[in-house]
């Protein structure tokens, strides 16, 4: 942690690590000709509205909600890729104005570069984070997350010759090797079989434990949020969609996948975020 940090974190007792204030996002239609009916008011799309949330340092806090409804919406704005329309994203007090290291981002589709190779994805993150870092230097640090993610002998194979794990593990690497404070993930494991999600779920679950980082996981998977998480998100559905509820997981850690599956406390909860799910989906259906 460098000098700034430690002295800011000295000081944020009274606020919350990552902080949403009305946070709303309308995507505004491109204007391709001048609509002299419109009035000069521009049409638009209000995706989320009134979004507010509080989320502490070091937890782990996943989001579910209906497909459409705004999940990678709020992540982007979080991550700081695109701006809100209404409201503000504070964190450690100070209110964010674009991407920055400290934000780590794991994309739906691993956004890895196709024309570099593993570890050469790796550098180029590290590069831009850390310019003043020695090649050697950013190698090493290359090399130590790849290490961390079990895929040191595929360091100089090329995205298109990995598996969708693989890729998605380069991803991970890629995140957390600029020793972000937050992980950004967007349904990172929707696309892989059973076997490697399990693998990559205690994976992360490592990586949240000894590296100390807050992570924000967007899930379709009530299984998966409640064995990773603090607390769930609930969205309801969109337009317009709103934070519905935020459910605390007392839960013991660490978690065994079939143990909880038997707690009362993990089926009452589940049951809430079926019904919950369930309910936000037949809205979209009506609506559509
Ligand atoms: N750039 C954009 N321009 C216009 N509308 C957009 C844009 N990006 C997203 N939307 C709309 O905003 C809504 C929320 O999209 P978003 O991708 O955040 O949903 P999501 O909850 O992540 O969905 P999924 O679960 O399917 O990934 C959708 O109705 C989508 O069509
Ligand atoms: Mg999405």
């Amino acid at each position: 942690m460098n000098k700034k940090s430690s002295k800011k974190s000295s000081s944020i007792e009274n606020y919350s690590h990552l902080e949403l204030f009305n946070l709303g996002k309308i995507f505004f239609k491109e204007k391709k000709f001048i609509d002299f009916r419109s009035k000069g008011n521009r049409s638009g799309f209000e995706a989320i509205k009134d979004i507010n949330l509080k989320i502490e340092k070091n937890t782990f806090v996943s989001i579910i909600g209906p497909s459409g409804c705004g999940k990678s919406t709020l992540l982007n704005l979080i991550a700081g890729l695109q701006a809100p329309t209404s409201g503000k994203i504070v964190i450690d007090g100070q209110a964010i104005k674009g991407p920055g290291p400290d934000r780590g981002v794991i994309f739906q589709n691993y956004a890895l570069m196709p024309w570099l190779t593993t570890i050469q994805n790796i550098e180029f993150a590290l590069n831009t984070v850390f310019p003043a870092k020695t090649k050697a230097d950013v190698k090493e640090r290359a090399r130590k997350y790849l290490r961390m993610v079990g895929l040191e002998k595929a360091s100089n194979k090329f995205p298109k010759e990995l598996s969708g794990g693989m890729k998605q593990r380069v991803a991970i690497a890629r995140a957390l090797s600029i020793n972000p404070n937050m992980l950004l993930m967007d349904e990172p494991f929707g696309a892989l079989d059973a076997l490697t999600r399990s693998y990559l779920q205690d994976e992360l679950l490592s990586i949240w434990r000894k590296n100390k980082v807050t992570v924000v996981l967007i899930t379709h998977s009530i299984e998966e949020a409640l064995l990773l998480s603090d607390k769930i998100v609930l969205m309801s559905s969109g337009p317009s969609a709103i934070i519905s509820e935020e459910i605390s997981v007392d839960l013991e850690r660490p978690r065994d996948r079939e143990k909880i599956e038997q707690d009362p406390n993990y089926l009452k909860i589940k049951m809430r975020l079926e019904k919950h799910l369930l309910r936000e989906t037949r809205a979209v259906e009506e609506v559509t």
